[in-house]
């Protein structure tokens, strides 16, 4: 019987092989992420510094703006992994930039141990200015 994959899983699968294209030579701190997009599609990022430090990008950042890129408006969840022994939450501007296009999506942070969280945008971004604001 063929093994059911679910879109979690293989979003985290994604989120985990995205930190092997981290580029992180200053904080030595990898991340990988992935979106789940409207179209059911997954993209992937990693985090991208420069030495000019505060032009550093978010692993979470770059796979939203690659599935943005790509056409998708939606973000039904984003799984982010850090080679840590706890899980890793978004900073604040990832989740700001989360909420344009997923202001109820399920985010799920791993790591190397068991431990995992899990919460929804609006659970972390409680009170979030978006869109609507500007309508
Ligand atoms: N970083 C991420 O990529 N995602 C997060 O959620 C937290 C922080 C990156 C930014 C920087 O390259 C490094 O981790 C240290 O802050």
């Amino acid at each position: 019987m063929p093994r059911k994959i679910s879109p979690l899983s293989a979003l985290i699968r994604t989120a985990r092989a995205a930190v092997k294209k981290s580029y992180a030579p200053y904080s030595k701190f990898p991340v990988g992420a992935a979106v789940l997009a409207g179209s059911g599609k997954i993209y992937a990022g990693c985090n991208v510094e420069n030495a000019s430090y505060g032009l550093c990008n978010c692993a979470e950042r770059s796979a939203i703006f690659a599935a943005a890129s790509a056409g998708e408006r939606v973000i039904r969840a984003v799984a982010i992994y850090t080679p840590t022994a706890t899980p890793t939450a978004p900073c604040g501007a990832c989740r700001q930039v989360i909420n344009e296009f997923g202001p109820t999506a399920l985010v799920v942070s791993v790591c190397d141990s068991a431990e995992r969280t899990e919460a929804t945008l609006d659970q972390l971004l409680p009170a979030a200015f978006g869109p609507a604001n500007l309508r």
